[in-house]
């Protein structure tokens, strides 16, 4: 049976009371859940706070981003060894935001997920094309250039301990997702990519999830698709009734009845 990993990216969403108020709803909708792992990835001014409220819950702590460096000249910048002093077990690399506002580069991601991972952190590695490339037939050479250059000399060891978010573009934040078809199309093309680099075996352990307006009603048949194994949810991970509601359908059938 798939366990099935489902991460919220709170992105640049709640103060301090709110993440509190959010993460406490979250924690008393799935503490009965025991076949799903759940993450939560706030803003870093509400990591310490979470930190301490989902230390004995079924609720991992995730941050959104970092440095590559563990400690530095770098104003403004927090270091993988900060993100594993309050408690971070994940840690999302290279999401689109960051490729198309930051300017990071696949040098750069790759970078900061031979970081994270040398701390310890799982590196959830994001890549997916824009809606310009997905019209000029060009989403799976782009996602392999993400792939290759992002994830570069690591290995089996390596690799085992990162997760693959794929995240079209044109379907974060727009209600535009892709149909889950499209979705395991892509999916499925990763995991050949793992397959040629690493083997079937290690390949079948790797995550790949799959994110951009994953919602309450569409996540079952995502993840009913052999290569999707979770979702990278944004918009409605910051309401915790469509939050808990996303885990809870993501469950496999027989065990929905009892959560
Ligand atoms: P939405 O779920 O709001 O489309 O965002 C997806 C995303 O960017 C998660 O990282």
């Amino acid at each position: 049976m798939k366990r099935v990993l489902i991460v919220g990216n709170w992105k640049m969403f709640k103060t301090i009371p709110e993440a509190v108020n959010l993460v406490n709803s979250i924690k008393a909708g799935v503490h009965k859940i025991s076949n799903c792992d759940i993450v939560a990835c706030p803003p870093f001014t509400a990591l310490t706070a979470v930190s301490e409220l989902v230390r004995d819950s079924n609720v991992d702590l995730g941050a959104q981003d970092m440095h590559f460096e563990t400690e530095g000249a770098f104003t403004g910048e927090i270091s993988p060894m900060m993100l594993k002093d309050v408690g971070c077990r994940y840690v999302i690399l290279g999401h689109s935001e960051r490729r198309a506002y930051f300017k990071e580069t696949d040098e750069l991601i790759n970078k900061k997920v031979k970081a994270a991972l040398k701390y310890n952190i799982v590196p959830i590695v994001c890549v997916g094309e824009t809606l310009e490339e997905r019209e000029a037939h060009k989403a799976f050479e782009v996602v392999k250039k993400q792939f290759d250059y992002s994830l570069a000399d690591l290995d089996a060891a390596a690799i085992e301990r990162v997760v693959v978010a794929y995240e079209p573009v044109w379907a974060i934040g727009t209600g535009r997702t892709a149909t889950p078809e499209q979705a395991e199309q892509m999916h499925s093309y990763i995991r050949r990519l793992l397959n040629e680099k690493y083997g079937r075996e290690v390949a079948a352990r790797i995550k790949i999830l799959y994110g951009g307006s994953v919602k309450p009603d569409n996540i079952e048949l995502l993840v009913s698709k052999p290569n999707i194994d979770g979702a990278l949810v944004g918009g409605a991970s910051i309401k915790a009734e469509s939050f808990i509601q996303i885990v809870k359908n993501s469950l496999p059938s027989e065990i929905k009845s009892n959560s």
